[in-house]
């Protein structure tokens, strides 16, 4: 079936038109534009301005996405079982943009709608690849600029979140190192591209940062102080400027630690099948370089995913990825009754 996808969640206005059946998920296009460029300036991003941005380019972005699926006006209603929307969490200025969007195709095509939570996309973009190799008992680890989570999956649309972050999230955390070290935004690359030239050069530094929470009894994630303690060495450090690359570095090094310890701690615990990375924070190759190898080292019979990169960072390939088992599962809605949430959990 084929199925079109929206995403307007934060500064990413993206849809995409997937062709999903018992042999798999095939992306026919994957569109994204991107406003990052827009919201560099302020170093972060404007609600308001996301909002109007998404305005002037969701309709450009679909036409583009069903264009490159072979589809157009006439065609989609015929050939889509349904469409597909992220309606939260996210900024409820931007998230009524995708989900309004969606409501009038839906509504003028009579076509069913999917409302999809955006963290269970995030979750859906490893079974574009794998969905055949993934089995349950399951865990997610989901990183992103919003949400730093350990959930257990015993099935489809079957969530249990085991671990959560009591203040930042870890792409957050990145994102905010990025502004210490004046690195601009968004931070997670550019601290990502700093931390690697550091280790290509096979520098070593006496820079170390602490492992928040490392040590505690449940699955949960703290990195506020994290960036604390990098404003106070940087604060101290005349010399800070010429050590961006080992300050990068270090504390890329404590958020990987962290993250990997913990969601190998919980695989034993629950007895997975399989783990999973998501989220943008799984771009960075350097995480899952650590976690590939700690399943392997660790948890035996285990079996390691991540999303392909172009559906790491925000993409509405996973939001009809994710829509797609639950068409198949009946969970239609009519568009009169999809709404926004923007604090929806999972
Ligand atoms: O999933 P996403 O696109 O948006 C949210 O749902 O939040 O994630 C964006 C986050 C940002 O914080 C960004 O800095 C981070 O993902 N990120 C990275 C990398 N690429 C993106 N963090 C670390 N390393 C990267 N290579
Ligand atoms: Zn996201």
């Amino acid at each position: 079936m084929k199925i079109l996808g929206i995403e307007t969640s934060c500064d990413e206005t993206a849809a995409s038109v997937i062709e999903a059946g018992e042999r798999g998920i095939k992306v026919l296009s994957n569109i994204v534009s991107s406003q990052v460029e827009i919201h560099k300036k302020y170093g972060g991003v404007i609600p308001e301005v996301a909002a109007r941005q998404h305005i002037l380019n969701i309709l450009p972005v679909i036409n583009k996405a069903l264009e490159e699926a072979g589809l157009n006006r006439n065609t989609a209603p015929k050939e889509l079982k349904a469409v597909a929307v992220a309606n939260g969490p996210g900024l409820i200025t931007s998230l009524i943009v995708g989900v309004e969007s969606a409501k009038s195709l839906s509504f003028a095509w009579n076509l069913p709608l999917i409302p999809i939570n955006h963290i269970e996309g995030h979750i859906y973009s490893n079974f574009i690849e794998h969905a055949d190799q993934i089995r349950f008992p399951a865990l997610v680890l989901t990183v992103s600029g919003g949400h730093t989570m350990l959930v257990l999956m015993k099935g489809h649309q079957n969530y249990q979140i085991i671990g959560d972050t009591r203040d930042d999230a870890a792409g957050e955390a990145f994102d905010k190192a990025a502004q210490i070290l004046d690195l601009g935004y968004p931070g997670g690359p550019e601290v990502a591209r700093r931390a690697g030239e550091f280790k290509k050069q096979g520098s070593s530094t006496d820079i170390v940062f602490p492992r928040p929470m490392l040590k505690s009894n449940d699955f949960n994630f703290s990195f506020s102080g994290l960036k604390t303690s990098l404003l106070y060495k940087v604060e101290k450090d005349k010399d800070w400027q010429s050590k961006v690359s080992a300050y990068s570095f270090s504390f890329q090094e404590a958020i990987i630690d962290v993250l990997t310890q913990k969601a190998i701690r919980a695989g034993k615990e629950f007895g997975i099948k399989t783990l999973m990375l998501s989220g943008g924070v799984s771009a960075n190759s350097e995480l899952v370089d650590h976690l590939r190898k700690e399943v392997k080292e660790s948890l035996e019979g285990v079996e390691f995913f991540h999303p392909e990169r172009a559906y790491t960072t925000d993409n509405a390939a996973m939001i009809a990825a994710a829509a797609y088992y639950r068409a198949r599962a009946g969970k239609f809605q009519n568009p009169g009754d999809v709404s926004v949430h923007c604090n929806a959990e999972l």
